[in-house]
């Protein structure tokens, strides 16, 4: 989307001339805010961890990444490098790396986590790749530690040196590994950089003949968050992120493809050497180095409540046999006591032996994730069981896919939810119905997911309007995390996320800014309040058309889009596929007409964007040449793949529908096979009027989509109101404010505010804070005031008050 467009766009928006009100009780207690209401989601995906946040610089360090290849190594010329499995430096690490080395020596290099190339196969963001260079981040002055096991042998009797070198060659510094001799022994040396360099590479080179075995080759700069091991710049973003607690280590990751890949927590602690890593469901193979241990203590670190993810015996293509389900149920077990056991207990004296003798705080604990039916449900009672009957206290928090499980009582359920951003400016208001008697909601991943760009405005307006809702059933909706939580955009797997980053560097998202806003100012109780917005306020839906398919062969001709006598897409002018977007199926030009011959569900092309506006005609021709259904004719689409169009001959060809506007409308009908029809949509005002030859079938007005949302709460001590505003709109939104029930108020307070001008706008590595929050003034308080929230705008303001 161009910002070209932006008048355009702006005409989407219907002109509010009443302003809003908006109505706080500051005397009356609305819901009690869960303290753990907003959290973080970390992931294993997209490089989150490994090659992410955890500071190993050295990409395939322990040479087990790939059986065949010593992947992220490449030799310096004179050697032979092999990969080898004889007298491994322990059971758990197999292979080792081998450099047989030439009469003048040689060795090795290691650029760090080198990119996989954006996407994969079918995803729509493979097509905007963002060119990275590869390399390790040195800064000048700063220390690194590297280890390494190593050995010599086969008559080496040579000399081993270690240095990180520039992009041109220059050595930013160098040490001297002395001591090498036929049996394995850690090495530990510090590298001191003299200059930077942001695409530095490890190198590793011996003199001499003979050869030289390395494994557990590790760079950490010395300089970690707290000490512990986190990369300071990444850590420093999720602490501004606020978060009461964090949801560990997955997602998918946790689930695996197959119990093979599943993550076991045990295989993730102890020295990280002898830790297995596994094959991330993601596309890469992790190394266990940030496990169970690190993650209670990043959250200790963070102040926040662990949450973690436990494989409950599901993968996504197998299970464990009930018979078998005990040593899995003894794993939460065991994860619980290495948490908060005492150090006389097994695994509470592994935790000892790490270093925090103290017990971590666990509170909670998930069983399996996005894991349903009745296989799910048969194992959850196990872990409830088995959980309950030793830890009472524990949280557990369910899965509900599929449904929720009826054969245990349930604490907490987990929902998800990734959509568009329509989707959830509807969304905003879904938990003030929801039956308060039941399990309490974690709403442990949402994102809008369709229509974002690689991370822009309009998703986190969307989800910004949205969390005004958590917040105010926040007795009811106790956790909730944006997933996910990390991406190096050379290991995109999903998007968008939160966080972006590569060796080193890293921005938020539009979406991190609006997640951290709202946690780094929630109050303790909401205050109830009502927000009436004038009858024209909102947007109309609006953006270009598709031509579809489904079960169903079809062409269609003289299709042709006019706006006010302006012809916007006329296929005699625009001609062939060219100017459409294809989304599956199988399409060619057939004596001027678009012919789709596949059999296939839901096959399109589209084409137009925002800029056509919400209000225009389309006429076109469509033929019906097999299959089971008719045609289905997109229309204001702002993303090709919504399900906002008309259908007709569906429902196995039997009615005529409009579809994505509020209920759908239907009307009995049917499509013959070789006869052209032709087709109207006119799109006027706020009503949608299809034709099918020259008579109208279907008619429906569709309201603008709500455009404003607010939330309020008071802190515990009632001396201070917080008010959070989203304004998903197009335009500036006067609102007439009233707080009632405060004995005084401050003139002046605190505020932020996001700013986009535009839906499409993004934060980048060069305009990283393009999207962000920044202070504003706020005066002029009163009972009775009037404020201007600008046109996509996330507003917070604070306060100060007496009630
Ligand atoms: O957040 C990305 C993925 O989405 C998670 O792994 C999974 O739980 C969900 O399907």
């Amino acid at each position: 989307m161009s910002k070209a467009i932006l008048p355009l766009v702006a005409a989407a928006a219907l002109a509010a001339a009443e302003p809003a009100t908006l109505t706080v009780h500051v005397d009356r207690d609305g819901a009690t805010i869960s303290p753990t209401l907003f959290g973080i989601f970390f992931e294993e995906i997209n490089r989150g961890g490994d090659g992410g946040l955890y500071a190993e610089m050295v990409e395939n360090r322990s040479f087990e990444d790939d059986a065949h290849h010593p992947v992220s190594w490449s030799g310096l010329g004179r050697e032979r490098l092999v990969l080898d499995r004889d007298r491994p430096i322990n059971p758990r690490n197999p292979t080792a790396l081998r450099i047989d080395l030439g009469p003048t020596g040689g060795g090795v290099a290691n650029v760090g986590f080198r990119g996989a190339g954006a996407g994969g196969a079918g995803v729509p963001w493979e097509t905007k790749p963002q060119p990275m260079t590869a390399g390790l981040a040195i800064r000048k002055g700063a220390v690194y530690r590297l280890s390494l096991h190593v050995r010599g042998g086969n008559g080496f009797g040579g000399a081993l040196t270690a240095r990180l070198e520039g992009r041109t060659g220059a050595i930013l510094a160098t040490a001297a590994i002395n001591g090498i001799d036929t049996d394995w022994k850690k090495q530990e040396l510090e590298l001191v950089a003299t200059e930077g360099d942001q695409t530095a590479r490890l190198v590793l080179e011996a003199t001499g003949g003979g050869s030289v075995w390395i494994d557990m080759v590790s760079l950490f700069p010395q300089e970690t968050w707290k000490g512990h091991g986190l990369r300071m710049d990444l850590a420093e973003m999720v602490a501004g992120m606020k978060p009461r607690f964090v949801r560990f280590p997955g997602g998918c990751f946790v689930e695996g493809d197959r119990l093979a890949n599943a993550v076991r927590w045990k295989d993730t602690i102890g020295p990280v050497e002898e830790r297995v890593g596994n094959w991330c469901i993601w596309g890469y193979r992790t190394t266990g180095g940030f496990g169970a241990h690190e993650f209670l203590q990043w959250c200790e670190d963070l102040g926040a409540e662990p949450l973690y993810v436990i494989n409950c015996g599901m993968a996504h293509a197998d299970h464990v046999p009930m018979e078998r389900m005990q040593e899995w149920v003894q794993d939460a077990l065991d994860l619980i006591e290495y948490a908060r056991g005492p150090v006389d207990s097994k695994w509470g004296a592994m935790r000892a032996k790490a270093g925090h003798p103290a017990p971590f705080r666990l509170n909670h604990l998930q069983i399996g994730n996005e894991n349903g039916g009745p296989i799910y449900h048969e194992r959850y009672a196990l872990f409830h069981d088995a959980i309950k009957a030793k830890h009472p206290d524990i949280k557990l928090v369910a899965c509900v896919w599929g449904g929720v499980p009826t054969n245990r009582p349930l604490d907490i359920i987990d929902e998800h939810y990734y959509n568009t951003p329509r989707f959830f400016r509807e969304r905003a208001d879904m938990y003030d119905s929801y039956d308060r008697g039941g399990s309490k909601v974690y709403v442990g991943e949402y994102a809008v997911t369709q229509q974002c760009g690689l991370g822009n405005a309009d998703a986190a307006l969307g989800e910004a309007a949205y969390m005004t809702g958590l917040e105010r059933n926040a007795d009811h909706v106790v956790m909730a995390s944006y997933a996910p939580l990390f991406v190096n955009p050379t290991w995109r797997r999903w998007n968008p996320n939160a966080i972006v980053f590569d060796q080193g560097r890293c921005y938020g998202t539009p979406s991190y800014h609006v997640q951290a806003l709202f946690a780094n100012h929630v109050g303790d109780v909401v205050c109830p309040s009502e927000l009436a917005l004038p009858p024209s306020a909102g947007d109309m839906p609006a953006g270009g058309i598709s031509l579809g398919t489904w079960l169903t062969q079809a062409e269609y001709r003289d299709v042709r889009v006019e706006r006010a006598g302006t012809v916007l897409f006329d296929s005699s002018r625009d001609r062939g596929l060219k100017p459409w977007r294809r989304h599956g199926g199988d399409w060619s030009e057939v004596d001027g007409a678009l012919r789709q011959t596949s059999d296939k569900e839901n096959l399109l092309i589209a084409t137009g964007d925002a800029g056509w506006g919400p209000e225009y005609t389309l006429t076109l021709k469509a033929r019906k040449l097999g299959g089971k259904e008719g045609f289905i004719i997109g229309f204001q689409l702002a993303d090709d793949r919504e399900h906002h169009w008309l259908n007709l001959g569906g429902w196995g060809n039997a009615q005529h529908g409009l579809e994505g506007i509020g209920e759908v409308k239907k009307v009995d009908g049917r499509i013959e096979d070789n006869r052209w029809y032709d087709i109207r949509i006119e799109l006027k005002g706020q009503e949608v009027v299809c034709s099918l030859d020259g008579r109208e079938i279907l008619r429906q007005a569709q309201k603008p989509a709500r455009s404003l949302f607010a939330v309020a709460s008071r802190t515990k001590d009632g001396r201070e109101l917080i008010l959070k505003v989203v304004n998903t709109g197009a335009q500036a939104m006067e609102t007439a404010i009233a707080i009632t029930g405060a004995k005084s108020l401050q003139p002046s307070g605190k505020g932020w505010s996001i700013l986009a001008g535009h839906p499409a706008d993004e934060n980048t590595f060069e305009r990283p804070r393009n999207v962000a929050a920044a202070a504003i003034p706020v005066t002029g308080v009163a009972p009775r005031f009037v404020r201007s929230f600008p046109a996509r705008s996330v507003t917070v303001l604070r306060l100060g008050m007496e009630r």
